[in-house]
């Protein structure tokens, strides 16, 4: 097991990706908050999209008090595109109640305890942030795993299993340069499809790989396919203004900036303005529980609509809109 550990380590103090909220291999001292808010950027997102949400995040707002002292919508405004919204409210929640406390907790279940923070954020602050040798299992870290042990027992019953085998890896010095070794092997090197196993420091540690069975772990029980869901969202423009409304702060897309929509979420809406509505070709989006086919429907209008609210055109940036709805306006405009 403590080879494994230093043969990564070795490899990391070469290889390390050099990002922005890291501080070199071997380093200490790498700020709990830049910490804590990309590991929350970075859930179910990649590297390459995270990069500049992290960088206009920690510009906007360098330290937790002054998140914790952000205006709401524009914090909403900057998530806009990296989706899950509901992260983003308990970004605003963990950043109040860090900034209430004088400072982050130190310890794992301390860190747990805040708002949106799970047993993979807590790890990866505790063990990147403090040193502490806690564990961390993303999906990158589960198919490192998998492979070294080749454990062919299918995703997700083999999570547990998989959990105490990193347990066991995970080395009681440099925990966080460990657990982000892990990681960049995941990205670059101990890929999903072709494993460059030719390249890897763990090459002749790895049971998969001397069974000639890398590619294939790890295994994954056969997924039912997604729930489809249909609605409609309408888009009314006129020279001076755009027909939006703000989303219920709680649910799916909760407080973000929307067309107003019907039906996919499970709610029922009336037209909210009538007019010569033209249909469109409808968007697909996939969310996490369901697929979404959005009709879209068009119209040059004015007047007093029932819900939402005319935004100004000067006011309006496509930017500001989860990527649902930039799909929806790709398509009207
Ligand atoms: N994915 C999640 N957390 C990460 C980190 N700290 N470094 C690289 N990739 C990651």
């Amino acid at each position: 097991m403590r080879e494994v550990a230093g043969a990564l380590l070795a490899w990391y103090d070469r290889h390390a990706r050099v990002l922005p909220w890291r501080v070199p291999p071997g380093g200490s001292g790498a700020d709990p908050y830049r910490v804590w808010l990309s590991e929350i950027m970075l859930q179910q997102t990649t590297v390459a999209a995270v990069r500049a949400y992290f960088e206009r995040f920690t510009t906007l707002w360098p330290t937790v008090e002054a998140l914790a002292a952000a205006d709401d919508t524009q914090v909403m405004a900057e998530w806009a595109g990296l989706g899950y919204y509901a992260r983003a409210r308990n970004l605003l929640a963990c950043a109040r109640t860090v900034a209430a406390a004088g400072g982050f907790p130190d310890t794992r279940a301390g860190l747990q305890a805040l708002p949106g923070v799970g047993p993979y954020t807590s790890a990866a602050i505790a063990a990147i942030a403090y040193g502490l040798p806690e564990t961390v299992v993303d999906g990158n870290v589960e198919r490192v795993v998998a492979r070294l042990f080749a454990v062919e027992t299918p995703l997700p019953a083999a999570k547990p299993e998989l959990v105490a085998l990193a347990g066991r890896l995970t080395p009681a010095e440099r925990a966080g340069d460990f657990a982000q070794a892990m990681m960049d092997l995941g990205a670059t090197i101990c890929t999903p499809r072709k494993p460059a196993c030719a390249l890897c420091p763990l090459d002749d540690l790895c049971a998969a790989r001397a069974r000639g069975i890398a590619a294939d772990l790890p295994r994954k029980a056969a997924k039912s396919p997604k729930p489809q869901r249909t609605g409609i969202a309408w888009v009314a423009i006129n020279d001076h203004a755009i027909l939006l409304e703000r989303r219920a702060p709680k649910g799916l897309l909760g407080g973000t900036l929307a067309f107003p929509s019907t039906g996919w979420d499970g709610s029922d809406h009336d037209v909210p303005l009538q007019a010569d509505w033209q249909q469109l070709q409808p968007v697909q989006h996939v969310f996490t529980h369901f697929a979404l086919n959005l009709q879209v429907r068009v119209a040059h209008a004015c007047g007093n609509p029932t819900r939402g609210f005319w935004m100004p055109r000067a006011g309006f940036s496509p930017s500001d809109l989860p990527g649902l709805m930039r799909k929806v306006w790709d398509r009207a405009c």
